[in-house]
């Protein structure tokens, strides 16, 4: 039994340093060879049986004294190969941070939709509200109510798309206007944006352009108050220096009516192709609202007045980056979109 017990001894030592290579899988399997239930340390406690009686005690010591070495001996070297392998892991798994990135291609934000942010983070730093009206609309929203009854000439300023004879794709973001002010008592300041329809399509025309309305109304509006108000608009949209021009117009809903120049921006007001040599761009339209329509309304033109406006968003899209045609906005070209960066 001793000649047993020193021979599993050898073995083990033997095995294990002409094995120094051995993985973690490798060394446990050889372990449970020996210490494992059926194993060959674990077989000696079991051979017990047949030892004398009197020589049980120093044998048993024996048998527990090489159970114990082999445990220790397997722990060390259990440690030693999982240290070994871990560091071999991170090894192969290193990265390295100076190797160039793979390039992936990010979105921009459309040139519209820029314009759109920056318009409603001028306003709404002057105290408007934003109300976002339907794209379907009613006749009565989009003219009626606007002081354009069925027949009147002023229908043909806008080459309406009508879908039945009282449901019609709206043609000017103004049919807003007449939502808020039936749904709310002044004082009211509110920019209406969203997309309009017009029968219409050129290098400057889109049958589908986004506009933006404006609308004030409270006691005491004049058109000064609109003034200041675009001149505010114009520094801040464009450049420091940009001026405000008012222009005699029509519109059935505002009285009087104005056109609003901005002074190029491109060429300083000197005159240039972007201005057409006049120094000048029309950008809006504008007015002191007709007392018919704060009527229609329920709102007493005697006790309040207002203003509004409405610009188009492609249009100030293009003069603001310099875009020779409204068709590229519309288009979805990547080349052209990814140079707007918010
Ligand atoms: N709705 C007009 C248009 O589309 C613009 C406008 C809005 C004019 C508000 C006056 C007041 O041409």
């Amino acid at each position: 039994m001793k000649e047993q017990i020193e021979n599993i001894r050898r073995e083990i030592e033997e095995t294990l340093s002409a094995r120094t290579d051995m993985t973690g899988k490798e060394l446990y399997a050889l372990k449970m060879e020996y210490l494992g239930k059926t194993g060959k340390i674990s077989a000696l406690s079991k051979g017990m049986r047949d030892v004398a009686p009197e020589d049980r005690p120093a044998v048993g010591k024996l048998v527990g004294e090489v159970r114990q070495w082999a445990e220790k001996r397997f722990a060390a070297l259990e440690e030693e190969i999982g240290r070994r392998e871990l560091s071999a892991k991170i090894a192969s798994e290193k990265i390295d941070v100076t190797m160039p990135a793979k390039f992936r291609e990010t979105g921009s934000v459309h040139p519209v939709t820029l314009v759109r942010r920056e318009l409603i983070d001028i306003f709404s730093g002057m105290g408007f509200d934003v109300f976002e009206g339907p794209e379907i609309e009613k006749d009565y929203y989009n003219f009626q109510a606007l002081n354009i009854p069925a027949d009147h000439p002023a229908r043909d300023m806008q080459d309406t798309f009508f879908i039945t004879e009282d449901f019609l794709l709206r043609s000017q973001t103004s049919s807003g206007q007449i939502r808020v002010m039936e749904n709310k008592k002044p004082p009211i300041k509110v920019l209406s944006p969203g997309r309009v329809y017009r029968s219409d399509s050129d290098a400057t025309h889109s049958p589908m352009f986004h506009q933006m309305e404006g609308l004030v109304v409270d006691k005491g509006i004049t058109l000064n108050d609109l003034k200041g108000m675009l001149d505010e608009f114009a520094r801040r949209m464009f450049t420091g220096e940009t001026k405000v021009r008012l222009r005699p117009s029509y519109f059935p809903f505002t009285e009087p009516s104005v056109e609003v120049d901005l002074s190029c921006s491109a060429c300083g007001g000197k005159g240039c192709r972007i201005c057409k040599g006049t120094g000048w761009i029309e950008v809006l339209g504008a007015g002191v609202v007709n007392r018919r329509v704060l009527e229609n309304c329920g709102i007493d033109p005697d006790v309040y007045t207002g203003f509004a406006f409405g610009m188009g968003l492609e249009r100030i899209a293009m003069i603001k980056y310099g875009i020779g045609d409204i068709r590229l906005l519309f288009e979805g070209d990547v080349r052209f979109l990814k140079q707007f960066k918010d």
